[in-house]
């Protein structure tokens, strides 16, 4: 009895062992689920294109070199001066380069390891946060003022970054002393877009000739049926009144032998034509990051982050805020982010100061940028070269470029509106974000203070040298 049961048994493990086996090998070969063979999940920050191994392992899995690489690609323009206080410069100098045995800081895996979930931080970072200590254990003996600092407080307390500390760098802070909390001026940048049509040349001023259209210009073919509200909603828009016909999005010309047909949804390469930056910077950011990958657009349902019921399914293109053909701005910079946005901060906004200034704007009862929308600080307009003659103030449209660290918001936004020191406290303080900014800082950062008395030993040290 007892051996025949071990007999099934025996049976039954090879024929589940077969079934794995095929199913992993199909896997494999089909290229269906790739991430089975992932060691663990990956970061926040890529989980979203986790099937496109080969983004980060090129043609292997165990090259270090070859994935150090890919993290140069993605991320390199950052990670020079002056957006990065250690650079690699900073440890090829033979100075610094006993530093390196300690912990090697040129090979990116050191400190973002992937799919390890149980050791990254919410910034992709896997090493303890008190790893400055490897380099800097003589800071107390360099500066007094730093001596009974603990290492874990360096980069977690609003002073210091590893990458980027441009917002926080001494001479910053001295610039900026002793300002109020809300400035005189608190008022953003016009767009330009539409002022500098005529002057930007890569604009395709010969096939869409800058002219108002009029319903009698309609270029639709014929058999392809509209509706009165998509023609009107285009004749209100900006669209019409620039040249940009229905062909413009709806038929790009391919070549010649392909004589354009009628595309009936068209997706963000339609745009890319007259509007490259913003397609290339939605691409960078994780709701286009996807897409840059090859990848199917992202949806809510694959977020980590919370997102409303009624958006999981809905593709995240250019038209999940613009909405074709009216492109309203105001309802894309707030409501557009709610339809999907879900978490405790983005349902709070409505509750801010910051709200009241929104819609205050949008009455006409204050003047143009001095609302602030979901957009004003994940979406910054900013100074961009078009080319060596030509700059235009634009939408920044990859909503991660100031997130992480959060004190880069405080160039892009904040400082137009407050004083660095109300931002930097601001910024700090989490449960404060949480709450979208409904209320004061509750905490205080030294390094202002700090940057204050650095400053007058320096005057008084001049004066006495006189
Ligand atoms: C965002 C970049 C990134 C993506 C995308 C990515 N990986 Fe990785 N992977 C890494 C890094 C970084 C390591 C860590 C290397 C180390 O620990 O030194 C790693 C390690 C591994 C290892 C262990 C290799 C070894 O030698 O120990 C395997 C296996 C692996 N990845 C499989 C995958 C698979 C399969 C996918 C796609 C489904 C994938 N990875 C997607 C970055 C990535
Ligand atoms: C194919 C391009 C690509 C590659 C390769 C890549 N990344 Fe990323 N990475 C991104 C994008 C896109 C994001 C999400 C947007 C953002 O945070 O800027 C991101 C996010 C991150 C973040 C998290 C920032 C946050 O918001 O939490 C870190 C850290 C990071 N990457 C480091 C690395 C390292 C280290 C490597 C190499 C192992 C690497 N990346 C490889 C594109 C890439
Ligand atoms: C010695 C540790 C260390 C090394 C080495 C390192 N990082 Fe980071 N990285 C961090 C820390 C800490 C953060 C968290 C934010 C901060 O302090 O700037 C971070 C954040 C990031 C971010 C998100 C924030 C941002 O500024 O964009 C990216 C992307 C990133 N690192 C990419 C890289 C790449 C690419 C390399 C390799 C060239 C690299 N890191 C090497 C420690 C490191
Ligand atoms: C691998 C070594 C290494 C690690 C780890 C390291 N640093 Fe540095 N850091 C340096 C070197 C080298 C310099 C330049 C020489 C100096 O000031 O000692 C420097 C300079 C700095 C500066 C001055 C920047 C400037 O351009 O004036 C700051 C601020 C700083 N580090 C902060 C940090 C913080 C915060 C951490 C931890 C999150 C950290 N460092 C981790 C090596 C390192
Ligand atoms: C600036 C780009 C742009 C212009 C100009 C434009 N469209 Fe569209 N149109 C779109 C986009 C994007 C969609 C797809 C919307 C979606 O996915 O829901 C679309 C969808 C449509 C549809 C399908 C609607 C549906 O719900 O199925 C019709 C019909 C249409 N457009 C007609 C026109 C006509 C006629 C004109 C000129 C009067 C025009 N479009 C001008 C971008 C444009
Ligand atoms: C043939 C060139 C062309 C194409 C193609 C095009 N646009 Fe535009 N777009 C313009 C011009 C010109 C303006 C400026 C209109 C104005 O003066 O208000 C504009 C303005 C906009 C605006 C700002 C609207 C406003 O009221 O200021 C949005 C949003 C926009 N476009 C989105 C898109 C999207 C999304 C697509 C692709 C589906 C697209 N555009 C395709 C030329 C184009
Ligand atoms: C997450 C929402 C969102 C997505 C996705 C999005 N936009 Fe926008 N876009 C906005 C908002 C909000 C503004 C206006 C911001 C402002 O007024 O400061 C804007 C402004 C614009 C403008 C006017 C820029 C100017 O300088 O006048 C253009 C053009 C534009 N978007 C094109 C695109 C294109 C093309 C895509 C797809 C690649 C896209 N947008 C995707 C929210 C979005
Ligand atoms: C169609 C749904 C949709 C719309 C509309 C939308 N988002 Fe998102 N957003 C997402 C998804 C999905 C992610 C990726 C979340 C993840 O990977 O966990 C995301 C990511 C983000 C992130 C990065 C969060 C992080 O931790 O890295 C920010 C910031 C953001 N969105 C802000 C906005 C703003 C501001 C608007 C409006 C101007 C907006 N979103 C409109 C779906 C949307
Ligand atoms: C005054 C500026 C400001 C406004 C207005 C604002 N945010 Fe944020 N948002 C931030 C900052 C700062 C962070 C936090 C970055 C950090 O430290 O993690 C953040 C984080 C986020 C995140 C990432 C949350 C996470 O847990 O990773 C999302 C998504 C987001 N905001 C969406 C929105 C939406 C949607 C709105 C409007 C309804 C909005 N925000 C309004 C400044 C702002
Ligand atoms: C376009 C201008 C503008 C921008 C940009 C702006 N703010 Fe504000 N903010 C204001 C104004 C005006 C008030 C209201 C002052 C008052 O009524 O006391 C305010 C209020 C606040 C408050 C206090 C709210 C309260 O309930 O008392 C905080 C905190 C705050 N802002 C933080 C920030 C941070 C952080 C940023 C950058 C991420 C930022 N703001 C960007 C104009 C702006």
């Amino acid at each position: 009895m007892a051996k025949s049961s071990n007999k099934y048994f025996l049976f039954i493990w090879l024929i589940l062992i077969a079934i794995l086996l095929i199913y992993f090998t199909n896997a494999l070969i089909s290229g269906d689920d790739k991430t089975l063979f992932m060691p663990g999940a990956l970061t926040d920050g890529h989980h979203q294109i986790g099937m496109a191994c080969e983004a980060c392992h090129q043609n292997s899995f165990d090259n270090r070199e070859q994935i150090v690489n890919s993290c140069i690609k993605c991320h390199g323009d950052e990670r020079k001066k002056p957006f990065d206080s250690h650079p690699k410069q900073k440890f090829t100098d033979p100075r610094n380069a006993d530093r390196l045995q300690k912990i090697d800081a040129l090979n990116c895996i050191t400190c973002h390891v992937e799919h390890q979930p149980d050791i990254t931080k919410k910034t992709g970072l896997t090493q303890p946060v008190d790893f400055c200590v490897h380099c800097h254990d003589d800071i107390a003996d360099k500066r007094p003022s730093h001596k009974n600092m603990a290492f874990d407080s360096c980069a977690s307390a609003g002073c210091h970054n590893y990458h980027n500390n441009r917002s926080l760098y001494t001479d910053f802070l001295i610039k900026h002393l002793d300002e109020p909390s809300n400035l005189e001026k608190a008022i953003l940048p016009k767009r330009e877009f539409s002022a500098l049509l005529d002057e930007i040349v890569t604009y395709p001023h010969s096939q869409y000739p800058v002219k108002p259209l009029t319903l009698d210009d309609i270029d639709k073919p014929e058999n392809i049926a509209s509706t009165d509200n998509i023609n009107n909603d285009w004749l209100q828009s900006g669209h019409s009144k620039k040249g940009c016909n229905c062909s413009s999005c709806h038929q790009q010309k391919s070549n010649d032998k392909n004589p354009s047909l009628w595309i009936t949804k068209p997706d963000h390469n339609a745009c890319a034509s007259c509007h490259e930056m913003e397609v290339k910077h939605f691409k960078r950011g994780k709701h286009g990051m996807r897409l840059e990958q090859g990848l199917s657009a992202m949806m809510p349902e694959m977020a980590r982050l919370p997102m409303t019921a009624n958006s999981l399914n809905e593709e995240l293109t250019c038209n999940s805020c613009h909405r074709a053909h009216k492109y309203d701005l105001v309802s894309a910079a707030v409501d557009a982010c709610l339809g999907c946005h879900n978490d405790r901060h983005s349902l709070a906004y409505k509750k801010s100061k910051h709200f009241d200034l929104w819609q205050l704007e949008q009455a006409d009862a204050s003047k143009q940028g001095t609302g602030v929308s979901c957009a004003s600080c994940h979406m910054p307009r900013i100074s961009y070269d078009v080319s060596e003659w030509l700059s235009r103030i634009m939408v920044q449209h990859n909503q991660n470029a100031n997130l992480v660290p959060n004190e880069k918001m405080i160039r892009s936004v904040c400082i137009e509106c407050h004083g660095l020191e109300f931002s930097i406290d601001s910024l700090a303080d989490k449960n404060l974000i949480e709450h979208n900014f409904n209320g004061k800082p509750s905490i205080h950062i030294q390094s202002m203070d700090l940057a204050r008395k650095d400053h007058q030993r320096h005057l008084e040290k001049t004066k006495s040298d006189e």
